[in-house]
């Protein structure tokens, strides 16, 4: 049976030209790579594993499987207004002989002339708590000042609250509340 459900989403803002940037730092053994074409699939397996069986797969079905998150971020780095400043990866590597392993991801593109927008922050489940996931906010936001726009957006679902405190917690402000019209798939009850 199709039903539609609706999930709240929030837009927030953070203020590049008054507010200041922590400086973003990340742990010992983890080392940023900043954007090139090469490493598309990298950010496409980051993605995939970040978001799996998280809320933001009922929203957007590209976030579900691989071939959507390679889908996307070839649609993201090919916007003719993407910011590879403020895209970077995070990669993870203890010791020189140990196999190296992508964990983090972010994306930013323009929305107009001035203002900015990240795109699916996501770390991987074995590596969350650790920062990386304040140090990719913070390293976009960065980007975005060097590109010389004057505030940054993103939308999150309300539910995700752990990102919601994060994003807070940097100096993002709730500014809008959307609405997100999703069609399910429901199982009919038993009688
Ligand atoms: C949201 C997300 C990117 C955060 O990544 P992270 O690497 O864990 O982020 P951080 O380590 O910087 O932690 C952020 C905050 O959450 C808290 N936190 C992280 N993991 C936690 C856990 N398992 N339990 C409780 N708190 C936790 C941290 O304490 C931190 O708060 P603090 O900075 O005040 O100490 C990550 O959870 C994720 O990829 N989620 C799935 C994808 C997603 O929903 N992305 C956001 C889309 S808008």
């Amino acid at each position: 049976m199709r039903t539609t459900k609706y999930f709240r989403r929030f837009r927030m803002e953070f203020d590049l030209m008054h507010q200041s940037i922590a400086k973003p730092v990340l742990p010992e053994g983890f080392q940023w790579v900043a954007w090139h074409p090469a490493i598309l699939e990298s950010h496409a397996e980051v993605k995939s594993r970040s978001f799996e069986h998280e809320i933001d797969t009922q929203l957007f079905r590209s976030l579900t499987n691989i071939e959507g998150c390679r889908r996307l971020m070839r649609e993201i780095s090919l916007h003719h207004e993407f910011v590879p400043d403020s895209t970077w990866l995070i990669r993870h590597q203890l010791n020189r002989n140990d196999p190296v392993e992508s964990c983090g991801t972010i994306q930013g593109v323009k929305r107009s002339r001035l203002v900015g927008a990240i795109q699916n922050v996501g770390t991987v489940p074995e590596h969350r708590g650790l920062g990386l996931g304040r140090a990719l906010v913070l390293q976009s936001l960065l980007g975005f000042r060097r590109a010389q726009l004057s505030r940054v957006t993103l939308d999150v679902t309300a539910k995700n609250t752990l990102a919601v405190e994060l994003y807070q917690s940097i100096g993002f402000r709730l500014i809008r509340t959307m609405y997100k019209e999703v069609l399910v798939t429901r199982e009919p009850s038993m009688a």
